[in-house]
């Protein structure tokens, strides 16, 4: 939520600001703007209510040259989208910031600042840091001083870059929960929310802590930690390719990581088995010994996340014979919970910083759980270092918000999860090395899945002007409805739900008629013959159906019934396999519908808010 970017250089910064607010877009898209310190000590910011090509519009018109900089896309919280409330924020045209998070004591602080004379424009949260900063630096503190002595007074989380006009040689950030990495250069140094902003210029970061304070200099960089003591923090360099987040030749991101899903599974994969078996350190070097006492696992998520957790619980107690409880995370971390007995804690997410997520994590380690794991798309993320395991998917950068193989690694994970307990269960060799195979046959799978990409194509036609769509599946296929549902919605804005389809007669289907069409996940396993009769009952209803089905269903396509056939696989690998087409039928909806595929309405990529 809201990306930051700040840069100190010899060289005018207002192109690199620009790019990596671009890069980082996918985090808040609102409203943009950036803030550089002109030669003779003028703060000269432009914003714009909007995506950031609006304010690269803007930039062009009025050409910036200093070379000291911060810059803002914001996701509305406190405020409404509008200019006034668009980042960097002044106080008396002396002192610029930009934050990211919320600051929860913000109503009292300025109530005080307005009572000492402090004139708001602005109906953000974020106003009252920029005058409690100003304060110090008027009682004569240097800016990292005003900084450390300000952020005394703030309760939340935040992610800051502040300069001061009348101190053109620092750039000051500081972190407290919401993320914030620093890019090395030469002769320069940056500050930005995410690696991928500073690609163009960099592939050196130091990832600061929570707590930490950092003085940027072009020709260095100065770190306090906590309690203030001075720290030097690691130079890690990034193996990710500049063009990494880059469309390519599709017209979405959200098209380009559909198709890039084989490629994600086989990277994720990969050196984590050899021969029929699952490498005993996937999970981390001491996880086959945690594994062995496990006696439950409990996973927490958000979102798309949670929807992998919740198939995950289908296979870890039928394959791998262990108890298994899931919950969204913001449940999780406000509710009194009973801690079971050698239980794992498993977090999902592709980010690792949502908060809520964090937040339940952090939860879990204070009551006493055994072992923590993380599966997480990111490294370095505050989740993955907070966590004593760790599983890094690799999905490669994920930028559509609707996320689509970051969800294929996750599931992926889970399965290999499942295996790596399961061996001190239920599962035995043989069926490891079944469990191998398929997992081993899953990139294939996906790319015939994928070539269904006309059809459905031609198929969602038959939604672009329905207000309301349902989504059936049973057993682990449920989830794989839930997330068919959500994409949908989160893109096209139809509503959609999903529901386990022997609950249909206990109220939907009150709803359907020929408006409503009713979506179906339907592979041959053991529960087909029951999902046909609840199919039955929608047409007997005189609803539109779209089954997805694999060839060995005997379904016939009949009036209100249609067909979509997929390749048969195994019970085991349906969920990924049946993720595909509900991701394109929800991405072809969108295209229609003229929608911001990539960039839904009021969504953010990274939800670092609570
Ligand atoms: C947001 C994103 C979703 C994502 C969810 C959880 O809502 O739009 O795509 O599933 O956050 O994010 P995480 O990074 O924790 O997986």
């Amino acid at each position: 939520m809201c990306g930051i970017v700040g840069a100190i250089a010899q060289r005018p910064v207002a192109a690199i600001l620009l790019e990596g607010l671009r890069r980082l877009e996918y985090r808040g898209y609102d409203s943009a703007g950036l803030a550089v310190l002109e030669e003779g000590g003028r703060l000269n910011r432009v914003r714009t209510l909007g995506k950031v090509a609006r304010l690269s519009e803007e930039v062009a018109a009025n050409p910036l040259k200093g070379t000291l900089g911060i810059a803002h896309t914001r996701w509305a919280t406190h405020g409404e989208p509008a200019t006034h409330n668009a980042h960097p924020h002044l106080s008396h045209e002396r002192c610029a910031l930009v934050h990211n998070g919320i600051i929860e004591n913000h109503e009292t602080l300025r109530r005080e600042q307005i009572a000492a004379g402090h004139v708001f424009t602005s109906e953000t949260d974020t106003e009252v840091v920029v005058h409690a900063i100003h304060d110090e630096l008027e009682q004569g503190h240097a800016l990292i001083e005003a900084v450390r002595l300000a952020a005394t007074r703030l309760r939340g989380a935040y992610a800051l870059g502040v300069i001061d006009a009348r101190d053109p040689e620092h750039l000051v950030a500081a972190r407290q929960g919401s993320p914030l990495v620093i890019g090395v250069g030469f002769g320069e140094h940056f500050i930005a929310s995410d690696v991928f902003a500073l690609l163009p210029v960099t592939n050196r970061f130091i990832f600061l802590e929570e707590g930490d304070i950092a003085e940027l200099t072009r020709e260095g960089t100065r770190i306090w930690d906590r309690d203030g003591q001075l720290v030097e923090r690691p130079v890690k360099t990034s193996s990710v390719a500049v063009d990494a987040a880059e469309r390519g030749a599709y017209r979405h991101f959200m098209l380009k990581e559909i198709f890039e899903q084989p490629q994600a599974i086989a990277d994720t994969l990969q050196g984590r088995m050899a021969g029929d078996r699952v490498l005993p350190e996937t999970f981390g070097n001491q996880a086959s010994e945690l594994f062995q006492r496990i006696r439950s696992v409990t996973i927490v998520a958000c979102g798309t996340s949670y929807h992998a957790a919740l198939v995950a619980r289908y296979w870890m107690e039928a394959v791998a014979g262990v108890p298994c409880q899931v919950e969204v995370a913001s449940e999780y971390r406000y509710r009194r919970h009973v801690v079971p007995e050698q239980a794992l804690f498993v977090t999902i997410s592709q980010s690792g910083e949502t908060a809520d997520t964090l937040a339940a994590l952090r939860q879990a380690k204070a009551s006493g759980y055994d072992t923590t794991l993380a599966i997480c798309n990111v490294p370095e993320s505050s989740l993955v270092r907070e966590s004593d395991l760790v599983f890094l998917t690799h999905a490669g950068p994920e930028i559509g918000v609707a996320s689509t193989k970051a969800f294929m690694t996750q599931l992926v994970a889970l399965l290999l999860l499942t295996v790596a307990i399961g061996r001190f269960h239920r599962l035995d060799a043989a069926g490891e090395a079944r469990l191998v195979a398929l997992l081993r046959s899953l990139p294939a799978r996906i790319t015939e899945v994928l070539a269904l990409d006309g059809v459905i194509a031609v198929l969602a036609e038959q939604f672009v002007d329905k207000h309301h769509t349902l989504f059936l599946g049973r057993g682990e296929q449920y989830p794989i409805a839930m997330e068919g549902a959500l994409k949908l919605k989160e893109i096209s804005y139809i509503h959609a739900e999903a529901y386990p389809a022997g609950e249909l007669k206990h109220g939907p289907l009150a709803l359907i008629d020929d408006q409503m069409p009713v979506v179906a996940v339907a592979p041959n396993n053991g529960l087909l013959e029951k999902l046909k009769s609840n199919l039955e009952e929608v047409r007997a209803r005189g609803g539109q159906l779209f089954v997805f089905a694999d060839f060995q269903v005997p379904l016939e396509e009949v009036e209100g019934v249609t067909v979509i056939r997929l390749p048969e696989t195994d019970e085991l690998i349906d969920p990924m396999v049946f993720t595909v087409p509900l991701q394109l039928l929800a991405y072809h909806v969108a295209v229609l519908k003229g929608t911001d595929v990539d960039q839904p309405r009021n969504l953010a990529k990274s939800v670092t808010v609570e």
